[in-house]
């Protein structure tokens, strides 16, 4: 009885003239989805009618977003596992999901063509694609540039005068940001400073161990961001949220190669009650908001704490707390319903995830599942657990992980073969287009249960009024499942691949 409903609902895979497929390509750890000038696959959602709910599905066995429909029952149907979900329990609302505009992502897509770049762009922010909404910026170089440097490096330029955007803002930030927010108007942006102009700095250097900002320098280093600030504002491009600073605890570790620069929970709180904080209010840039910590979850709550206890002033200037993914297997997620319970007000944004770097084998691994299957378990982990958005890092690298000034090479979800002009779209691309695509900013998580130690789960309502349900196999093998809608007493019943992601949406 259940499986002849299961082969009569549920597995008519539809064929839509709306989606292009995959064009893999095989690499020995898995495949990839190539594309050129004139092809990239991508898919349009279209929710079903009513009575019905459509899944899409990714797998390591290769499928990519395919589609599956499925009719409610009002009975369990099968002897899976049992998910119940209900709308009416609500959690965080949703601020977005994205990547990071580095200098390398820029310098990336310029060796492609016009037309490569146009899919590309399109396949990371239009609702073919992955819908990006939430994207990152630094305020002048990273380790992903190709050389040290900052939006002001001549000594002692107190007044700032020299400050100026550079070549890399000109050519490889501005015109991709602002094809991004052109092809969704959404798109919002969210920024932070890697180090102050190493002439404002203890150890005159744009990295370096114990490196800080020297106090006489707190109120010039606070119009500094605002000049950044009012800058990208010039070029129609607002920035929603700042940090106080990225990875200010890295110049504690010895040897970091990364620009850095040392903020210690009490002397962040005070610069920015004294300096920046006051500073932006004032600005032109007032609206802009800011975030604390910007670094490894295992620092919470410790980090915020120590903020509060410094200053509680504090509390008036941040609005929210970005984390970052490295090092996540020596804290407990758990550290963020604390948090959120400490600090109800502050929203969690989790602002910078990469594969590829220490401790895993550094760099590109073309195909890998694994490193897709990564991204997925994190973010659904991350929101069960408050967080707001899942913002990866490079949009784009090339086959060697970078460029990079300082060698520290790791894995993007596209990466360019400028040789071709094609680009490869990693299994990471799709994980997080699992729900980059489907859950807008304004959605809310909502409630759903289950015994889930083999299926990982999460649920959304979105304003549009539909039901999201996120859903990850890490097993080698199928699982049933019924997923009971309890405020309408309607039932999913499925069977899941092995080693898939599969996103479900339906009319509320
Ligand atoms: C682009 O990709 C499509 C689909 O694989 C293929 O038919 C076409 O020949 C490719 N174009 C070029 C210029 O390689
Ligand atoms: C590519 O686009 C740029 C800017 O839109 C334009 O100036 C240039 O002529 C284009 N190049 C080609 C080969 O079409
Ligand atoms: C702020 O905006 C006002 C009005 O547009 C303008 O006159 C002023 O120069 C701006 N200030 C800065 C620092 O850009």
């Amino acid at each position: 009885m259940m499986d002849v409903f299961l082969l009569i609902s549920v597995f008519c895979i539809i064929e839509f003239s709306k989606a292009d497929n995959c064009i893999p390509r095989k690499f020995p750890d898995g495949i990839v989805c190539v594309c050129n000038a004139t092809y990239c696959d991508s898919i349009e959602i279209d929710v079903p009618p009513k009575e019905k709910f459509r899944s899409y599905i990714s797998s390591k066995d290769g499928k990519r977003f395919e589609v599956e429909d499925g009719d409610f029952s009002t009975e369990i149907t099968n002897d899976g596992i049992v998910f119940s979900l209900s709308s009416t329990r609500t959690y965080q609302t949703i601020n977005g999901f994205g990547g990071a505009f580095t200098d390398s992502t820029g310098i990336n897509i310029n060796k492609l063509s016009n037309a490569t770049r146009e899919q590309l762009l399109q396949t990371y922010f239009s609702k073919r694609g992955s819908s990006y909404s939430l994207c990152r910026v630094p305020v002048g170089g990273t380790d992903f540039s190709t050389r040290p440097y900052t939006l002001d490096d001549s000594p002692d330029d107190y007044k700032l005068e020299k400050f100026s955007l550079t070549n890399e803002d000109h050519e490889y930030k501005i015109p991709y940001m602002k094809k991004g927010l052109e092809i969704n108007p959404k798109l919002k942006f969210v920024s932070a400073s890697w180090s102050a102009p190493a002439w404002m700095k203890t150890n005159n250097n744009i990295r370096g161990f114990l490196g800080k900002l020297q106090s006489q320098y707190y109120q010039i280093y606070a119009n500094y961001l605002v000049k950044f600030l009012e800058a990208y504002k010039n070029q129609n491009l607002p920035i929603w949220a700042i940090s106080t600073g990225n990875e200010p605890l890295d110049p504690l570790i010895p040897f970091v190669p990364i620009n850095d620069m040392l903020w210690t929970p009490a002397s962040v709180t005070n610069w920015v009650v004294n300096n920046f904080g006051p500073t932006l209010e004032h600005s032109n840039s007032s609206e802009t908001i800011i975030l604390a910590l910007d670094d490894q979850r295992f620092l919470l709550p410790w980090a915020i704490d120590q903020m509060y206890k410094t200053n509680k002033n504090i509390d008036k200037y941040i609005s929210g707390i970005a984390v970052h993914w490295y090092g996540d297997i020596i804290s407990s997620v758990n550290v963020f319903d604390k948090i959120h319970k400490k600090y109800p007000n502050k929203f969690l944004l989790m602002s910078e995830a990469c594969s590829g770097s220490f401790p895993e084998p550094k760099g590109v691994i073309l195909g890998s599942w694994e490193r897709g299957e990564n991204y997925i378990k994190s973010i659904i982990e991350d929101m069960n657990h408050w967080i707001t958005g899942w913002v990866d890092w490079d949009l784009v690298l090339d086959r060697n992980g970078g460029p990079t000034w300082v060698n520290n090479i790791v894995d993007s979800p596209i990466i360019v073969n400028p040789e071709t002009d094609e680009f490869f779209k990693q299994p990471m691309y799709y994980a997080l287009a699992h729900v980059s695509k489907f859950v807008p900013p304004g959605s809310v998580r909502i409630k759903i249960v289950g015994l889930n130690l083999w299926v990982q789960s999460t649920a959304f309502k979105t304003p549009d009024n539909n039901i999201v349900i996120l859903l990850h196999n890490p097993a080698n093998r199928k699982k049933k499942l019924n997923i009971v809608d309890e405020d309408e007493n309607k039932i999913i019943g499925i069977e899941i691949d092995q080693r898939s992601i599969r996103t479900i949406i339906y009319k509320k």
